[in-house]
């Protein structure tokens, strides 16, 4: 009975913020109406504050779909929302001790094998909190907390986020998108599962031992259970507070411009290493998810959103990058044709649009070295790929897809916020070897 109260107390609470982020948006539309702001004007939309207020609140998926509408080109939201909504990526606003205690006592049964756990969070998201503790025998760890109850509210709260979205009228077609959102959820309930993550971890750690610029925090097994997920601490920056603390001089100062290019590459030849050569991907590749250490070594963290990709999605997406490189336009087409990208009686316009987008995605494995500064490729190839979308009436595309192109949308974000520069080329074709 409480928990259907709860429950049902949850979906009232996201109704209500969603019914007064669309009353506000609707008087800014109003007010935006009698003020005549010009087109290009977007403050902060009160409104969209209000939600993500609201959702923050809430937590879970709620807060989820918010990021990711967060990352959805601009174009395709109000204005100001775009602002609104990024506050989302950054840090949540952590849950008090006296929730997590019970949750770790309920798990654990007792805290002996702690000497202590910092009481404050480090750390806090849509689903959980981490909190960095020591063990009796002088580890220190990360311990993830998990919410409780957020199991019950995915399906709910992406059924009321899917209303929100056809409400905003972000997105057309909406019925294309059912097995997306099927997909969305997936996603979110096996990112629930900490025992999931624990085993990528796991995986990652074994598959990259051999690679010395890279490493994977070891998981504190017996720490472990579904909601809890224990790693030895690694002393690092997360990547944003490097980039914002290095910004004025990575681009001049020659020590940080080696660091910087040494990031580039590692972070490059990891996305396509973990494609290609270990068929899995990571698809949540914010900033706050990689570590740098003092000696300049990438940190990976956050394995809760990894996908196992098929060998068949390798293989097409291996030869579409061979074709692309080689700018070979009709084996591009009957690639893409494969991948249920296209579709054979596609237009002209259609064809020609996907190859642009390709050539595009090539530019910094022509020549033999490129730089991610200024390069303005992320720009490009949204419009691009926003065009195309029109000319296809808003195709969905298949959801292992929407996870590799998340990732590596995701990375490119990062490659040009810290405008390395790498020797992409051979580090590109060595892997498509
Ligand atoms: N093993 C670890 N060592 C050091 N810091 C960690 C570790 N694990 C997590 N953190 C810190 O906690 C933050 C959130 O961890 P993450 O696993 O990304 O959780 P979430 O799934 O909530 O995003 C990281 O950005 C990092 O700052
Ligand atoms: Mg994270």
């Amino acid at each position: 009975m409480r928990e259907k109260n709860s429950s049902k107390s949850r979906a009232l609470s996201l109704i209500r913020t969603i019914g007064s982020t669309a009353l506000k948006a609707g008087n800014e539309a109003i007010q935006k109406k009698l003020s005549k702001l010009s087109e290009g004007d977007s403050p902060i939309s009160e409104a969209a504050l209000r939600l993500v207020k609201g959702l923050d609140d809430l937590k879970g998926a709620a807060m989820k779909v918010g990021q990711i509408l967060s990352m959805v080109d601009e174009k395709m939201l109000p204005p100001g929302w775009k602002e609104a909504l990024s506050k989302l990526q950054a840090n949540a606003t952590a849950k008090d001790w006296s929730f997590i205690k019970p949750i770790l006592l309920h798990a654990f049964s007792n805290l002996d094998d702690f000497e202590y756990i910092e009481e404050q969070a480090m750390h806090a998201a849509s689903i959980g909190q981490v909190h960095k503790a020591r063990l009796k025998d002088g580890t220190f760890i990360a311990l993830k907390v998990q919410y409780p109850n957020l199991e019950k509210s995915v399906k709910s709260d992406l059924q009321n986020m899917k209303r929100l979205i056809s409400l905003a009228n972000i997105m057309p077609n909406m019925a294309n998108y059912d097995h997306t959102f099927e997909a969305v959820e997936k996603l979110f309930l096996e990112e629930l599962d900490f025992l999931r993550e624990k085993n990528f971890y796991e995986l990652y750690k074994e598959n990259f031992n051999n690679n010395s610029n890279i490493i994977v925090p070891k998981t504190i097994s017996h720490l472990c259970r579904k909601n809890i997920l224990a790693t030895e601490w690694i002393q690092g920056e997360n990547l944003q507070q490097w980039m914002t603390r290095n910004q004025s001089e990575m681009h001049t100062d020659p020590e940080l411009i080696k660091k910087r290019d040494k990031i580039g590459f590692l972070l490059l030849d990891l996305v396509f290493k973990e494609i290609i050569n270990f068929k899995h991907i990571q698809s949540d590749p914010n900033p706050g998810n990689f570590l740098i250490t003092e000696d300049c070594k990438l940190v990976l963290l956050d394995f809760g959103a990894t996908q196992k990709l098929s060998s068949d999605l390798i293989q097409n997406y291996t030869n579409l990058c061979r074709a692309s490189l080689a700018d070979e336009k009709e084996n591009i087409i009957n690639i893409a044709v494969k991948m249920g990208f296209l579709y054979t009686d596609d237009s002209i316009d259609i064809k020609e649009s996907f190859i642009r987008i390709m050539q595009l995605a090539m530019e910094p494995f022509i020549h033999e070295s490129y730089s991610w500064k200024n390069c303005d490729m992320l720009k490009r190839i949204n419009s691009e790929s926003f065009h195309l979308m029109r000319l296809t009436k808003f195709r969905a595309p298949a959801s292992e897809i929407i996870f590799m192109n998340r990732r590596l949308g995701g990375n490119l974000i990062m490659m040009e916020k810290l405008g390395a520069t790498v020797f992409a080329r051979e580090l590109f074709v060595k892997i498509l070897q």
